[in-house]
């Protein structure tokens, strides 16, 4: 997805400027747990740090998630497609309807333990965001701050980027990074990762909606003419 020469950004310029006013960016999160990095993007909007984006919908894979009940306490549209026991695909296509009777526009994966099937990312090209607590490439998959804490890093941090069809891999649209301590363990060192991370995510959201990017090999880059 992200490989081959210049692509035209998702959510294009032309589209971005006239819908700027007849229609917000709005935005699917689907999440699996607390939900501190939703949260952060729901504060944003609401401190006007996410100008002309809402969230449409918010959809969890599993019911009891503390995530989901603080989208139900805002008041804002929630689903709950329980993954456990179903196959990824069929699980995929409702949420994919789901999102899409939303109208999403972007699709905000915050801390969704799941990965998606090629169909899901395929129905939405460009338009999946996924937070990552390392620098990718160091660090993929799980507990990526434990790994990063054992390994005896110098710098930390945290990734935003597009999703593909490989963990953890897509164009990096931010990243923010933090020293580690003498002082840290593995604990501290996640809770500091943990707040860059509600800064990447809205600073992430607002430069892919406002479309002025382009996508060049890897590379997500501001568009510059
Ligand atoms: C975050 O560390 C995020 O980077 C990772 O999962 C965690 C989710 O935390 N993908 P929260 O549910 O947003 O608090």
């Amino acid at each position: 997805m992200s490989t081959g020469g210049k692509e035209t950004p998702v959510l294009g310029r032309e589209a971005s400027i006239q819908n700027a006013e007849a229609r917000k960016r709005r935005i699917g999160i689907l999440l699996s747990g607390r939900g501190s990095n939703f949260l952060a993007i729901a504060g944003s909007i609401r401190a006007g740090r996410l100008p002309g984006v809402e969230i449409a919908v918010v959809i969890s894979n599993v019911a009891e998630a503390p995530g989901l009940a603080a989208a139900r306490d805002l008041d804002l549209p929630t689903a709950v497609f329980v993954s456990k026991g179903r196959k990824r695909a069929e699980h995929d296509a409702d949420v994919t309807a789901c999102l899409q009777s939303h109208q999403v526009d972007l699709v905000c994966l915050a801390g969704y333990m799941r990965l998606l099937s090629p169909s899901f990312i395929a129905a939405f090209p460009h338009r999946i965001l996924n937070i990552h607590p390392s620098l990718l490439p160091a660090f993929p998959g799980l507990e990526a701050q434990e790994q990063a804490f054992a390994y005896g890093v110098k710098v930390a941090g945290c990734t935003v980027h597009f999703v593909d069809e490989e963990l953890d891999h897509g164009s990096i649209v931010v990243q923010r990074a933090i020293p580690v301590l003498d002082s840290d363990d593995a604990e501290s060192l996640a809770h500091r990762i943990l707040a860059e991370e509600h800064i990447a995510y809205t600073e992430a959201i607002r430069l892919v909606a406002s479309g002025e990017y382009e996508i060049r090999g890897r590379r997500y880059v501001k568009r510059t003419s």
